[in-house]
């Protein structure tokens, strides 16, 4: 935010040259190697040591005299579900990540990884949810600050629809705003806004409930309702998991248009490696359980449209490349490794 331009520069040096950069900048910082694939670059960075990071977004210029606020920050965070009781179970183990701001833009990070290797934990420890919240060890920050808890400078939209049934779309999409105290008339008047902004029709579809949505419809109203309070850090988890693949496109690229306009930073949980690969400006691969990030790769931003881009052999290497990765991850979970 206070260096207008440099981290957007930053952002669109090879991934190559920031990391001899910062190794240059600071003989201690340990060298990792990098790879290019199709439309990325692969970060290998499973042995990094926890608030280690070499990738040009994640670290700080010792020579700067200003400080890029951090998004969202895990300094060696792990999870251990009924810690202490014979049942005690450890779900993430060790992850160190920083997302720096992109001021003007907000980075889309993509996750990936096998199911049960600790995703939606990571989410909702981002989003301050009992019983993920509070971290076993290490520390989780928000815009600088320890995470203590839900709040308004974080949305979520999850894949199963979580309107409430017995309110219309308008008054689901304001229902945060009326939590605020907004007066009515204001509240509606931005809701019939939002309503145009995920592409449902406001005469047409206010008025419904729920249940006379299609999914798709429910999904861009869960976008709204999160969107309109403009939370600088968007948390989805596979919200697009449960639609038809045309819908689901068009979701995309959707989502693409509403990013650029919010700035916020999202973090996009999918299973779909295309989908990651297409929306991420950058994709963390998990390890399987307990889960760490694994490999990091910087794509391609979505600058064409999600049926257009998806078509190409580059951008299909990096889904046959990520795709190996995570069966590799799967195969090691299954060997019990
Ligand atoms: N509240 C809980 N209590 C105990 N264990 C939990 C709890 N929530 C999740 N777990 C366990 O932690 C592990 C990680 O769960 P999580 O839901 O984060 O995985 P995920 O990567 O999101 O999986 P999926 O891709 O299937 O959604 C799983 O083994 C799960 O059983
Ligand atoms: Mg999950």
């Amino acid at each position: 935010m206070n260096e207008p331009n440099k981290k957007t520069d930053d952002h669109a040096s090879s991934t190559n040259e920031s990391v001899s950069a910062s190794a240059d900048s600071n003989p201690q910082a340990p060298i990792v190697s990098t790879e290019d694939i199709g439309v990325g670059t692969v970060i290998h960075r499973s042995d990094q040591p926890a608030g280690q990071h070499a990738s040009s977004s994640q670290t700080p210029n010792p020579g700067s005299s200003i400080e890029t606020v951090s998004v969202v920050e895990f300094d060696g965070v792990t999870k251990t579900y009924n810690a202490g009781q014979p049942n005690a179970f450890t779900a993430i183990k060790d992850v160190s990540f920083v997302v720096k701001d992109v001021p003007d833009a907000g980075e889309f990070i993509g996750i990936l990884g096998p199911s049960g290797c600790g995703k939606s934990t990571i989410l909702k420890l981002i989003a301050g949810l009992k019983p993920q919240h509070p971290p076993t060890e290490g520390s989780v920050k928000v815009l600088g600050r320890d995470v203590t808890g839900p709040g308004a400078d974080r949305g979520m939209v999850f894949q199963d629809y979580t309107s409430f049934d017995h309110r219309t779309v308008l008054d689901n999409i304001t229902f945060g705003l009326e939590c605020h105290g907004v007066r009515r008339k204001v509240r509606e008047e931005l809701g019939r806004h939002w309503i145009e902004q995920v592409g449902l029709n406001v005469t047409e579809d206010q008025h419904k409930y729920p249940h006379e949505l299609s999914g798709g419809m429910r999904q861009r109203v869960a976008i709204a309702r999160s969107l309109i309070l403009r939370p600088r850090v968007i948390l989805m988890d596979e919200p697009f998991g449960a639609l038809d693949p045309q819908t689901r496109l068009s979701m995309q690229d959707l989502l693409v248009g509403l990013w650029r306009k919010v700035q916020a930073t999202v973090f996009f949980v999918t299973h779909s490696i295309e989908e990651a690969v297409y929306l991420g400006d950058r994709v963390y691969v998990l390890s399987s359980s307990p889960g760490t990030v694994a490999r990091e790769v910087e794509v391609e931003p979505p600058n064409r449209p999600a049926a257009e881009m998806q078509r190409e052999q580059k951008f299909q290497d990096t889904v046959y490349y990520l795709r190996d990765l995570i069966a590799a991850e799967e195969a090691l979970k299954q060997a019990g490794m």
